[in-house]
């Protein structure tokens, strides 16, 4: 059976342009629609270059109604996949996708996670805490910020003189390298 995956993002959207890319031309699973929070995020720009379809929505359909889980059942969504998306999903979407939603941390959880953790401010509190290694965490995703079950870890180095914005950039390099082969073996071993 074939799979289908829809992209949550709200900003550049690096990550799913990568994915995208990845499974372009994939056997049995494909990559059927970006949908944001942001109508000004770059990665829908990114999304409709590659002949993704892109859907935008506000706090009310995603919140309190079924219209965003309306959209993805119509569209034969099989799993969901967070990249850089920055809204706590509501229990409705777990409830509809148990097991089948993903999210990518740009640090070694359980460390530097949590509500307002994201963006530069995660390498930010990752610099002055004068931790040696950071990474990525790729996890399930549950009703609470970054606690599901851990399906992957990747680690780099930070040397005493990297800034947060080098770290930023060693970690956003392993997130290009592992995010799209790891959702395939997640799939492909649900
Ligand atoms: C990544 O650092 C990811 O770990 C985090 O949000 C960022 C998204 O970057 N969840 P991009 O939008 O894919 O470029």
């Amino acid at each position: 059976m074939s799979q289908r995956i829809a992209i949550f993002i709200s900003g550049s959207g690096s990550n799913a342009e990568r994915i995208i890319a990845h499974f372009q031309n994939h056997q049995s699973i494909q990559v059927v629609m970006v949908l944001s929070n942001n109508a000004e995020a770059q990665g829908l720009q990114r999304a409709a270059r590659l002949n993704i379809p892109t859907q935008v929505f506000n706090k009310i359909q995603f919140r309190e109604s079924d219209e965003v889980i309306q959209i993805l059942k119509t569209a034969g969504v099989t799993h969901v996949v967070l990249a850089g998306f920055l809204w706590l999903m509501p229990p409705n979407f777990i409830e509809t996708f148990p097991h089948r939603i993903i999210n990518i941390h740009p640090a070694l959880l359980p460390k530097f996670g949590g509500k307002g953790m994201y963006g530069m401010r995660v390498h930010e509190a990752v610099k002055a805490a004068g931790e040696t290694e950071t990474g990525i965490t790729i996890h399930e995703v549950d009703a609470r910020y970054d606690e599901g079950k851990i399906l992957s870890q990747q680690k780099c180095a930070i040397e005493k003189a990297d800034t947060p914005a080098q770290i930023a950039l060693k970690v956003q390099q392993l997130e290009h390298q592992y995010y799209p082969a790891i959702i395939e073996k997640w799939i492909t071993s649900l």
